[in-house]
């Protein structure tokens, strides 16, 4: 049938239908058909993905798109053909553009021009004080109404917890969710990097894990009192981890997520004054590490997100004392984490599936993270079988900013599908 799409044989993978096997994925009219066997089925446009394996869209609740503002960085366009690229469908993205997105008409408009120049799903967030300045609340009502599901001061804190608290009573009204960047910004004093002894052999100003903990610690405290319903970004701390473990045992509405960065690399893996590895919340130690892989291996962390943050080479040429934070990552997270998680046991593809897929979609309030029939056909292609190195060279984003160059990763891309329509096909 003509507008029909028949991805055949791939070894499919649904956490919504917690279907696991080899199978077809028919796409009908945007939306999927079907998964099963298919093979008497005359579909328009049959793709082999035998060998390869088939997920539903990655959801990426973690996402600095640069526009209005900083597109020499990133735009919409080039934003949505590098998550096309990372097999991500949908994304959530931060408010701290140029201006910040503080009121409904600038959620809207950017959500609009993304319906036309990004190819794939893009929520925006709200922020949480006007201007981001932490003084003064946006319009939380009038946002809600337009229809914005998550508010963010991604990029810093509310530092003031009586306009946080305020916030987070307005916003449980709401239904909406918070995505929470954890850092007293008080206790920052101009570091750089993790405060250890890599800092103090690099002669750089160090940041305490107390600068993120005592925050998360606030917020999660704010949030058990009044109900609110907030997701921790980019946790980075063991703290983090026994934080939000007792959150969530006090029963407090919360979730939190890991980037790949934090998983993997340790600020042992810095290799020199070097901004490619300079990122807030920064590279923490290997004990660290050690913890966030557990909190995602016990399900204290459910989502795996990117904090996909592109800045030129230019700016990142500074070193860590005179470039801004941050690292690309929406490119390579899915060979990441198969690489760092799944290869060695830590998670199996269905959890990897859940975190990086249905959990996020879940948390907030979106379709995406399913195969059922009916779902809308984000489905992302990958082959896990044939290792190869990351390359920034080959980045569809227009920031090359990542640690990870160089890498031997599991988990190319071969095809994603949103909304039904082929975003991204490597050419081989
Ligand atoms: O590394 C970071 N980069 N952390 C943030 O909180 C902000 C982000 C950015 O906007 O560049
Ligand atoms: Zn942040
Ligand atoms: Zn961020």
């Amino acid at each position: 049938m003509s507008g029909e799409l028949l991805i055949r044989g791939g070894f499919v993978i649904d956490p919504d239908t917690r279907f696991e096997g080899v199978a077809d994925v028919l796409v009908r009219d945007g939306a999927i058909a079907g998964v099963g066997d298919f093979s008497g089925t005359g579909a328009a446009e049959v793709i082999d993905a035998s060998g390869l394996t088939v997920l539903p869209g990655l959801v990426d609740l973690h996402v600095h798109m640069r526009d209005p503002g900083q597109t020499w960085k990133e735009d919409l366009a080039s934003v949505g053909r590098a998550a096309a690229r990372g097999g991500v469908t949908s994304l959530l993205a931060m408010p701290n553009t140029a201006p910040p997105a503080d009121t409904a008409e600038r959620v809207l408009d950017i959500e609009r021009r993304a319906v036309r120049e990004a190819g794939v799903h893009v929520y925006q967030s709200a922020s949480i004080t006007l201007g981001m300045e932490g003084k003064e609340l946006v319009d939380i009502d009038g946002i809600c109404g337009s229809g914005a599901l998550a508010f963010s001061e991604d990029g810093k804190s509310v530092m003031n917890p009586v306009l946080m608290r305020r916030a987070m009573l307005k916003i449980r009204e709401r239904g909406a969710l918070i995505c929470d960047h954890c850092e007293d910004i008080g206790m920052v004093e101009g570091g750089v990097m993790n405060a250890d002894a890599n800092a103090e052999r690099l002669g750089l100003p160090g940041i305490t894990n107390s600068v993120e903990d005592t925050i998360a610690a606030r917020d999660v405290i704010l949030a058990a009192e009044t109900g609110a319903r907030i997701h921790l970004c980019h946790c980075s701390t063991a703290g983090s981890a026994v934080i939000v473990r007792a959150a969530k045992a006090a029963g407090a509405r919360v979730t939190a997520e890991v980037c790949p960065h934090h998983f993997i690399l340790s600020s042992d893996d810095i290799p020199g004054d070097d901004a490619n590895f300079k990122m807030n919340p920064p590279l923490r130690s290997a004990a660290d590490v050690k913890a966030l892989r557990e909190g995602l291996r016990d399900g204290t962390f459910e989502v795996i997100s990117t904090d996909h943050a592109p800045h030129s080479a230019e700016e990142k040429a500074k070193g860590f004392r005179g470039s801004p934070f941050g690292i690309v990552g929406i490119e390579t997270s899915a060979a990441l984490t198969y690489t760092e998680l799944v290869l060695p046991g830590i998670l199996t593809l269905m959890q990897m599936a859940e975190k990086m897929s249905r959990n996020p979609a879940e948390i907030l309030g979106i379709p995406g993270g399913s195969l059922r029939a009916g779902a809308p056909a984000d489905i992302a292609v990958f082959d896990f079988s044939n290792p190869y190195r990351i390359d920034p060279a080959e980045f569809a984003s227009k920031g090359r900013n990542t640690p990870f160059a160089g890498r031997e990763v599991y988990g190319r891309t071969r095809l994603t599908v949103a909304a039904g329509k082929i975003v991204f096909r490597e050419k081989t």
